[in-house]
């Protein structure tokens, strides 16, 4: 096997076509429904909210999908990422594991998000939308699609997770730069959030609050759409192009993952990274294990119920078959603000319950932990989400020490954290704890599940 660290691929390897889990699905998801009606929903139900190409996408059953060849050209700006294969972490560890982690943080917002927003930008683009409005938890989501927005020309309005607004300012800079506007939610220039502030004033927010208020101004203006950086089908189809750029890769190396392993905020990165290979185990591949990880403080796959859900706090989205910890839940303001989301991608939760993706929960100091062993071995410094992840192959790694077997290990270095420096220092100052939620606050939001 080869010496190298990096496998990188020429710019003509961007793959032409995104993978569709849909076309392999064992069994077929739950349909999607009206929040009113609780009939399922067709196409002109999300017309006022999505341009048709995306509405299209995610009820496509097609396997293949083709990648419009301006989004391949804008993703030349950063695509196709590394492969790195961890020779010095595996050292570190004492392990005999192949570890390898695709590395998302190469792209100019830092992390995976582009992807999607590159590609949402593009279709916005196309059918003559002129603005689009998003919620952001972290950061990252925003800042990337404050990016695209400059790249297809498009004015962008983010609400912000307060949280993270002022956890990072920088983020919001991020986004000025580019020309978008970036507004802490809960906010006074919606409804949704005026709401909220009148029932608790110091409220640090929460993704599904900030979706009701990027929904609530979308559906006020013909010219405005809504984009989603998360758990929606379209957004796990874009984000494809990871995964199936890494089977070019390992196929240069003749190896092949026994595990994979992504955090789980609305499921986007892990499922970019792990559909294409799970659509090979249902097609009869490898038996590879897929391991989601999420944060004990939010722990939708481990801890949520799998039932129908809002995607937002004030009722205004679609109802889906999810994990969730209920709409109305707020989690603590951990330092991972992109794992803050009550709920969890439909195809993932779907899957979850079918037993082929395995969810696991770990405290947000033995994340950083694992963070910093990481930084250490391989200089890379991991976004907090990411740092899941790392914790989980760790520990497998460390299996593999204990039990000598040699496992090639892959996850998905979703983001780079050089944005979250304070969370960092206030680790390194022993200034972090763990906020698990209460047994009696998440029986609270789960009560407010609808009935159908
Ligand atoms: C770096 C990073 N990783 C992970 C996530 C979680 O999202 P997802 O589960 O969709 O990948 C976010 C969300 O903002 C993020 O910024």
């Amino acid at each position: 096997m080869s010496e190298s660290i990096k496998t990188v691929l020429p710019e003509s390897e961007i793959p032409r076509h995104w993978y569709n889990i849909n076309a392999d699905l064992p069994e077929p998801m739950a349909p999607v429904l009206h929040p009113v009606t609780h009939q399922p929903v067709g196409p002109s139900d999300l017309a006022p909210l999505f341009p048709q190409a995306v509405i299209e996408q995610e009820m496509s059953t097609e396997r293949e999908v083709e990648i419009p060849e301006p989004v391949r050209d804008a993703y030349r700006q950063w695509r196709p990422s590394p492969l790195y294969r961890a020779r010095r972490l595996e050292k570190a560890l004492g392990t005999p594991a192949r570890i390898y982690y695709k590395y998302e943080g190469v792209s100019p917002a830092g992390s995976h998000k582009p992807n999607t927003a590159v590609a949402q930008a593009f279709y916005n683009k196309a059918e003559g939308v002129k603005r689009i409005t998003t919620e952001t938890g972290a950061g990252q989501w925003g800042s990337s699609l404050a990016l695209a927005g400059a790249m297809f020309e498009l004015d962008i309005e983010v609400f912000m997770v307060k949280v993270s607004f002022n956890q990072k300012p920088y983020r919001r800079a991020f986004m000025e730069s580019f020309g978008a506007s970036c507004v802490a939610s809960p906010s006074n220039v919606t409804e949704a959030g005026r709401a909220v502030l009148a029932q608790d004033p110091e409220s640090t927010g929460s993704l599904g609050i900030a979706i009701s208020e990027a929904v609530e101004l979308a559906a006020q203006r013909d010219d405005t759409k809504y984009a989603l950086g998360s758990v929606l089908n379209h957004v796990l189809l874009h984000q494809t192009v990871s995964g199936l750029e890494t089977m070019r890769q390992l196929e240069q190396l003749d190896d092949y993952p026994d595990k994979i392993i992504g955090c789980t905020g609305g499921g986007s990165n892990f499922a970019g990274l792990a559909f294409p290979f799970l659509g090979e185990r249902l097609r009869g591949g490898p038996a590879t294990e897929f391991i989601a990880v999420e944060p004990a403080s939010c722990p939708t796959l481990t801890k949520g119920r799998f039932a129908y859900d809002w995607g937002d706090t004030s009722h205004l989205t679609p109802l889906t078959k999810m994990h969730t910890l209920g709409s109305g839940f707020v989690p603590p303001g951990f330092h991972a603000g992109g794992l803050r989301y009550h709920g969890m991608a439909p195809q993932i939760s779907h899957l979850t319950e079918l037993g082929y993706i395995h969810p696991r929960a770990y405290g947000q100091l033995e994340c950083f932990d694992a963070g910093l062993t990481f930084a250490r071995a391989e200089g890379i410094i991991p976004a907090p989400e990411a740092n899941h992840a790392v914790k989980a192959t760790i520990d497998a790694a460390l299996a593999c020490r204990e039990s000598g077997e040699s496992k090639a290990l892959l996850f998905n270095l979703c983001g780079h954290g050089h944005f979250d420096m304070q969370a960092y220092t206030d680790y390194l100052a022993g200034n972090l704890k763990e906020e698990a939620p209460s047994a009696a606050e998440q029986s609270m939001a789960l009560a407010g599940l609808p009935t159908i």
